[in-house]
């Protein structure tokens, strides 16, 4: 298990860091490892890496426009979100990530912890650009994400859409 990094570590100390768990995470990983196996670990090793998640889950696109909870650590998570509401539900539909430093800013966003200041939620997507899930991590501190962590998330995100064939429960 890696260190915890503090929210009040530098630049150079938190690049390094996103660094040193995606090394963990491939360090975990073996060839017979699948998808939900690997949203699993992804979670636990990015929620016990940094001081300031204080949430960290997916939510799996389960059919046309909706999100329902996949694996997670922290408190319980709501069960499903439609793609209208909240933060995961405006990263889904705008297949982007947000980035959301003060929650009660965030018109419709979902209080699943009245402890939650602040946000950010990274779609992950097939290479035909399908939201598959949306990683979603809450920390209690205010303004506790920035651009590194966005940087990292996605690189997260993109890194292991491809690698693994996500098969998405969508029924049509
Ligand atoms: N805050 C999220 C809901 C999920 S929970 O925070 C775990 C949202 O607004 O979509």
């Amino acid at each position: 298990m890696l260190d915890v990094l503090s929210r009040h570590a530098d630049a150079t100390q938190k690049e390094k860091h996103y660094e040193a768990v995606i090394e963990s995470i491939e360090a975990l990983m073996g060839p017979d490892t699948d998808w939900l196996a690997a949203m699993a670990t992804i979670v636990c090793e990015l929620h016990h890496a940094f001081d300031y998640y204080d949430w960290t889950g997916f939510y799996r696109v389960v059919r046309d426009e909706h999100l329902q909870i996949g694996p997670y650590q922290g408190g319980h998570g709501c069960l499903d979100i439609p793609f209208t509401r909240g933060v995961c539900g405006a990263a889904a539909r705008e297949r982007k990530t947000q980035l959301v430093p003060d929650v009660e800013l965030f018109p419709g966003h979902i209080a699943c912890a009245s402890s939650t200041r602040s946000e950010i939620v990274v779609p992950f997507m097939n290479p035909r650009g399908e939201v598959l899930a949306v990683l979603d991590v809450d920390s209690d501190s205010e303004a506790a994400f920035d651009l590194i962590d966005q940087a990292g998330l996605e690189r997260i995100a993109k890194l292991y859409s491809e690698r693994f064939p996500m098969r998405p429960s969508v029924q049509r």
